[in-house]
């Protein structure tokens, strides 16, 4: 049965759009926590992604109030966010690996369970380098602009960097395919204009080499 927040989605915006699943073994929250940015080149991309995230934030601006850090993964992110934090995430192991420190809720990002303009600010951070349409990218977006009234930082993987050339070529040539999508700057612009947001900063975290790359967006003023 249709719930009443797919209800009134799909009144807003036509269609209720199929969720792209996030399967992993059981263990990987742990692992994502305990493991997955603690060594090697994991824990570089770890630092470059907390500096662009705070040169972001610096520039960000955000009104009063509390900020929404979906999806938290193992809650990563979280603290570099301002005010109190809530943390959201689909899978109940990754919002237990979380740990009881924060207000915590299991939902989707497609449906969150907040009202119109709840958090002073969002952060979305490597989810949608997992969704491979751009109907549902900005399906997540337009979620995120309405339970957000101020700035939302949301990352993206970007096609035109060597990282997305050599996952093409491994592609091309039989590896294992990873599930990674990654779209030009333009078309995912095109994307959060669509979702009812504009631009205000980006930060590569090695532009051309690297995909990983932060957007700071706010909502477009015509749609306030
Ligand atoms: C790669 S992790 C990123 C976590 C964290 N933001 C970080 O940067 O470490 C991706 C997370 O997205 C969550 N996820 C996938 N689809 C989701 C959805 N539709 N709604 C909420 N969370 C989702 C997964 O459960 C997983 O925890």
């Amino acid at each position: 049965m249709a719930s009443r927040n797919s209800t009134r989605r799909a009144a807003r915006y036509g269609a209720v759009v199929a969720e792209t699943p996030y399967l992993r073994e059981p263990g990987y929250a742990q692992r994502y926590r305990e493991r997955r940015f603690r060594s090697g080149s994991g824990a570089r991309t770890d630092a470059r992604e907390r500096a662009a995230l705070g040169a972001l934030l610096a520039r960000a601006a955000p009104p009063a109030g509390r900020w929404l850090d979906v999806p938290c993964g193992a809650g990563r992110m979280t603290a570099l966010l301002p005010g109190d934090p809530v943390q959201v995430d689909r899978d109940p192991a990754m919002v237990r690996a979380c740990g009881p420190d924060r207000p915590r809720v299991c939902a989707s990002v497609h449906q969150l369970p907040f009202a119109d303009g709840t958090f002073a600010g969002a952060l979305c951070h490597r989810l949608l380098q997992h969704i491979p349409t751009g109907v549902e990218r900005v399906d997540i977006l337009r979620e995120l602009a309405r339970v957000t009234r101020g700035p939302i930082v949301v990352s993206f993987f970007d096609a035109c960097s060597l990282q997305h050339l050599r996952r093409l070529l491994r592609r091309r040539f039989g590896k294992v395919r990873s599930g990674r999508s990654a779209v030009s700057r333009p078309k995912f612009f095109a994307e959060l204009q669509a979702a009812g947001l504009e631009v205000r900063a980006v930060a590569a975290l090695r532009r051309f080499v690297a995909e990983q790359t932060l957007v700071l967006c706010a909502p477009r003023p015509d749609r306030r």
